[in-house]
């Protein structure tokens, strides 16, 4: 007879373990099990309690919500618990759970955002308090970094006591753009998001493109002539907040066949949604179905499948990026996942390949989620060792070293080869200088080949073109291409030709700051660079915080990148910014505008700054003294309060429709 496992014992482990996932999940937004594995250890948590209820305690994490409190915020009790849901897997256990609520009734059937929880307190009609769901119980006040995001309305049409409730997430494109001005460090939108609203300062959150959809209201006193899930909707939307799109009511017969429709366009997904939610319209219903201490009765969450598949290291190398960090990465016997051959998978670091326990011949679960590069996200069976990083430089053998507190590794050294490779490969992409015809495979033979070793080789490879055209794959058509691409971006102005050169900390939207702040040139920043209160000047601009500020005058300083650009500025290529398209009508010459909040005519608000440099004005990303005129529509945030304490003209979207009408600009 098999042995009895002492169930105390089991309790015990399952909660320190179950603890310990909870604090990698919403405290250091570093997960290491996938959500099914901590539903599994959950469950068995549950039936062993509910077979021993002697066992029970109060502190179990059967009876808490997953913690994502930090030490460092002030704390706030919330007015009514903040609940988590309880997940389903497949259409059987769905279907259990709406037979017991209701196959007749409607549902609200919506995305599964994979961000961050967020409550938005209103007093009075005005946003008082923006608090994480920390406990259930108590969350940390996060109130100046949320009201960084300017969709988030910071007064209501009436003078309600109210919270809202949402998550903060980050799209793929934004994530992608953001973490490449970074190199690379952030694992995925979620942690991204959730470790932004935990920044210290909120300047730094207001250059991150967090987004918010909100989904749920609580009332403090009686919620009048509201009865259901969709009158709340209509509340939200009325109020401006923004909602999520494809959110539909349904009956509880044609569920399942919704969900199809649903997985059907999951990976189309512009935002991470990690499933889908299911909730009763009826308010009243619900009331009466109750919940329990962590999650409510009249609703599930419905998890796709994840994206996960089974292969083993067969290698691990590393990919030296052009900032020099140092990436390990698992060759893996090829497997398909989500459409696509998976050879390679991400194991981000020493740290992660050691919480892993990864090493070569380890059996491991990869994963691929939206646009993310594959990662290795679990080791099913243990390798002989696990692998430890070298100590130098795979390709230049320069000792590595760790910058700051982060958890990568850096080569250091500036010619390090493959250091330069990466540096071509950005430069020539097709976000960059998009010299078209110069992919990875072309820019490697002519590396290895020496014709190309630094980027203003590339606009000297004319004296090799005889001998291109004699090598393999090279024709006269492709050759002229890639000549041709090289020559056209010339053209490109300093928008392009500053992030290109792959500077750390200067990518595309700092580049576009300094433009907007008048330093439109090289020779200008230069100039700066050389002023004594050059620091403070660029610190005061909003958008560009005190790392960035460090690293540019750095840069500004360093006799190799100022050797590059003149080189390059004698090679032909532009190191000022064009001037915006001019038109005859000038109304705005001399105004500064800034925009805020959301507008109908002009999305995105873009549209509306480029109406007003073409028409001379000069815009802002941010109200100082110097501000003219802003722009408001819903959801303005902190600069209207900036602007109206300022003096600055203050322009809602129908006057500056009525402006543009009056000058005879078309939209
Ligand atoms: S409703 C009591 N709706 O999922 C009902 N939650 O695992 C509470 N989430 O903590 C939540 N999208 O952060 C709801 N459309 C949505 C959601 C959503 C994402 C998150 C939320 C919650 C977690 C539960």
């Amino acid at each position: 007879m098999p042995k009895k496992e002492n169930p105390a014992k089991r309790i015990a482990e399952l909660r320190k373990e179950i603890q310990k996932h909870n604090d990698l999940y919403y405290k250091k937004n570093t997960p290491k099990i996938s959500d099914k594995e901590f539903d599994l250890l959950v469950k068995e948590l549950q039936s062993l309690e509910k077979a021993n209820p002697d066992l029970v305690v109060e502190s179990s994490p059967t009876l808490q919500v997953g913690s994502d409190l930090s030490p460092q915020f002030s704390k706030f009790k919330h007015k009514v618990p903040v609940l988590s849901l309880e997940n389903t897997y497949n259409e059987t256990e769905l279907s259990e759970w709406l037979t017991k609520t209701g196959i007749d009734e409607f549902y609200s059937l919506e995305w599964k955002i994979d961000g961050a929880s967020i409550l938005l307190y209103y007093e009075n009609g005005k946003l008082a308090h923006c608090v994480t769901r920390g406990s259930g119980g108590i969350g940390d006040i996060v109130t100046e970094n949320v009201k960084t995001i300017e969709s988030i309305p910071q007064t209501l049409s009436e003078p309600l006591n109210l919270s809202v409730r949402g998550e903060i997430f980050m799209t793929f494109a934004d994530f992608e753009e953001f973490n490449e001005e970074y190199g690379g460090k952030f694992a995925n939108p979620r942690n991204l998001a959730a470790g932004s609203i935990k920044q210290k300062d909120p300047l730094d959150v207001a250059k991150r493109p967090l987004r918010i959809y909100v989904y749920d209201v609580y009332f403090s006193s009686s919620r009048k002539g509201t009865n259901k899930h969709k009158d709340i909707v209509a509340l939200l939307k009325k109020e401006k907040f923004p909602l999520a799109p494809d959110s539909t009511i349904i009956q509880g017969k044609t569920l399942l066949k919704e969900i199809e429709s649903f997985r059907n366009k999951k990976d189309k997904m512009p935002f991470p949604v990690d499933g889908l939610v299911i909730k009763l319209d009826d308010l009243n219903l619900r009331e009466s179905l109750g919940e329990t201490s962590q999650s409510p009765r009249w609703a599930r969450a419905f998890k796709f499948d994840a994206l996960l598949k089974e292969t083993t290291i067969e290698e691990i190398d590393f990919a030296i990026g052009r900032t020099g960090k140092i990436t390990p990465r698992a060759k893996v016997t090829p497997i398909s996942l989500a459409g696509t051959t998976v050879t390679y998978a991400t194991l981000h670091n020493q740290d992660y390949i050691d919480q892993l326990g990864a090493g070569i011949g380890a059996k491991v679960l990869i994963s691929k989620r939206g646009e993310i590069i594959p990662a290795v996200e679990k080791v099913t069976v243990p390798p002989k060792s696990v692998f430890v990083l070298p100590k130098e430089c795979p390709a230049c053998k320069t000792k590595l070293t760790k910058v700051d507190d982060s958890v990568d590794f850096f080569c250091t050294n500036r010619n390090c080869p493959e250091r330069k490779l990466n540096q071509l490969i950005f430069f020539c992409s097709k976000k960059q200088m998009n010299i078209e015809g110069l992919g990875e495979r072309q820019i490697q033979i002519f590396f290895e080949k020496g014709w190309v070793k630094d980027i203003p080789d590339l606009y000297t490879l004319n004296k090799y073109k005889d001998t291109i055209l004699e090598l393999d794959g090279f024709g006269e058509k492709s050759v002229k291409i890639i000549f041709d691409a090289i020559e056209k971006s010339k053209e490109k102005d300093f928008r392009f030709t500053l992030p290109s050169i792959g500077l750390n900390e200067v990518g595309p939207k700092v580049t576009e700051i300094l433009i907007e702040h008048g330093f439109d040139s090289w020779e200008k920043l230069v100039t700066l660079s050389k002023s004594k209160n050059a620091e403070e000047e660029l610190t005061s601009i909003h958008g560009i915080g005190p790392r960035t500020v460090d690293a540019l005058l750095a840069h500004l300083k360093d006799k190799e990148t100022l050797k590059l650009v003149k080189t390059l500025i004698g090679l032909g290529l532009k190191f000022q910014a064009d001037e915006t398209e001019k038109s005859d009508i000038q109304p705005f010459v001399g105004q500064s505008w800034c925009v805020t909040g959301s507008f109908e005519n002009f999305q995105p608000r873009d549209i509306a700054m480029d109406l007003i440099t073409k028409h001379g004005g000069k815009k802002v990303s941010g109200v100082s003294s110097k501000t003219t005129h802003l722009l408001y529509g819903p959801g303005a945030g902190s600069k209207l309060e900036k602007a109206t304490e300022l003096g600055v003209k203050l322009v809602s979207e129908s006057e500056f429709l009525e402006l543009l009408k009056k000058e005879g600009i078309e939209l």
